[in-house]
């Protein structure tokens, strides 16, 4: 069968490491997906960079809808961020049949209900497992793992950035700015810092944890968000004397009693015995609490290159497979029994 063919539009940090991430783990990628899957053009404002990426074989254009408008294309996968052209291009996608990938939690969270509404109309598919915590697979345990489950609430470090500082100013007494600017360095900070410091980036993720968790529309308007900018080093080291450690929590609860949710993003006190307080740098964890599992913790990568693309390629991967409809591949088990191509079980 002929490789599903993937548009890319944007290829910065996350965009290179998919291309990487496809390019490696090509045979067990095509092994689970139940055909190849492969990016056949790149679009970036800067083709020359996108060039030396990609290499000769994929087609770079430095207008994205010369992506949308290619019926060779079966997924778009969207990695400019924001809200303005991404927005145009990913409903355009949609608009003309095709699945979408995205990490932008920002246009999710704000657009979030339309952009999910028109791809139910069209009978495509979003996914967005990129979007939250990175290379955790959230979303998936969310939608799928915990599936059986009353959520009650969910807590979790959803910000590299704001993590990876406040651990370096609490471990190595290092400035906010110089560690901002380490964290930018490495590919962990937003486009524009503000959204990560002010705890927007982490309002995004747990509105849409909130919207998969209560059935509810996506509500970021209406959260209570704080950053960590009016923290000081004496703040970091008061708490660490009490026994707590600062962390900055996304929250969101369901409220029976007043019938409603809550959903809030702010610097917390949590007991330094507590796992999660000892999530250190860029790491993110999210703590669901379950009617039936009870507690369950996830912890890695929130942020970077392949991390994120990591969830990136399992959305294509899970696409792939529906998109197939091959009995073989519908079920993810059959997927990963080996066949001829797989190495002999040891
Ligand atoms: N700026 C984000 C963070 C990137 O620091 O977590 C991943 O969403």
């Amino acid at each position: 069968m002929k490789p599903i063919q993937v548009g890319l539009l944007g290829i910065g940090t996350v965009g290179s490491g998919t291309f990487q991430v496809l390019a490696r783990n090509q045979a067990e990628i095509r092994r689970r997906a139940g055909r190849g899957i492969e990016i056949t053009m790149v679009a970036d404002l800067d083709t020359e960079r996108a060039r030396a990426i990609v290499g000769p074989e994929v087609q770079v254009v430095a207008d994205g809808r010369a992506i949308v408008a290619n019926p060779d294309i079966d997924i778009v996968i969207e990695l400019i961020g924001g809200y303005g052209i991404a927005k145009t291009l990913v409903m355009e996608a949609i608009a003309a049949g095709k699945h979408v990938v995205t990490a932008n939690k920002a246009l999710l969270a704000v657009h979030g209900t339309e952009i999910f509404a028109a791809a139910r109309a069209k009978g495509v598919m979003v996914g967005f497992e990129a979007a939250v915590a990175g290379g955790i697979p959230i979303i998936k345990a969310l939608r799928e793992g915990l599936t059986a489950n009353r959520i009650e609430w969910i807590a979790g470090i959803i910000n590299g950035t704001t993590n990876f500082i406040l651990s370096e100013m609490r471990d190595k007494g290092l400035d906010f700015g110089v560690v901002l600017k380490e964290a930018q360095r490495l590919g962990y900070a937003e486009a524009d810092p503000t959204f990560d410091i002010e705890g927007v980036d982490a309002a995004h993720k747990a509105s849409i944890m909130s919207a998969i968790a209560f059935g509810t529309p996506v509500q970021f308007g209406q959260a209570h968000v704080e950053g960590i900018t009016k923290l000081q080093a004496a703040d970091i080291r008061y708490a660490e004397q009490l026994g707590y450690r600062i962390k900055l929590l996304g929250i969101t609860k369901r409220r029976d009693d007043v019938g409603g949710i809550e959903l809030r993003v702010h610097p917390t006190l949590v007991p330094a015995k507590r796992l999660i307080a000892n999530v250190e740098g860029a790491m993110n964890a999210v703590v669901v609490q379950g009617d039936a599992v009870g507690t369950t913790l996830y912890y890695g990568k929130g942020a970077g290159s392949e991390p994120t693309a990591s969830a990136v390629v399992a959305d294509l991967v899970d696409i792939t497979r529906l998109h197939t409809a091959d009995a073989d591949h519908r079920v993810p088990h059959l997927a990963f029994q080996p066949d001829a191509t797989a190495a002999t079980p040891i």
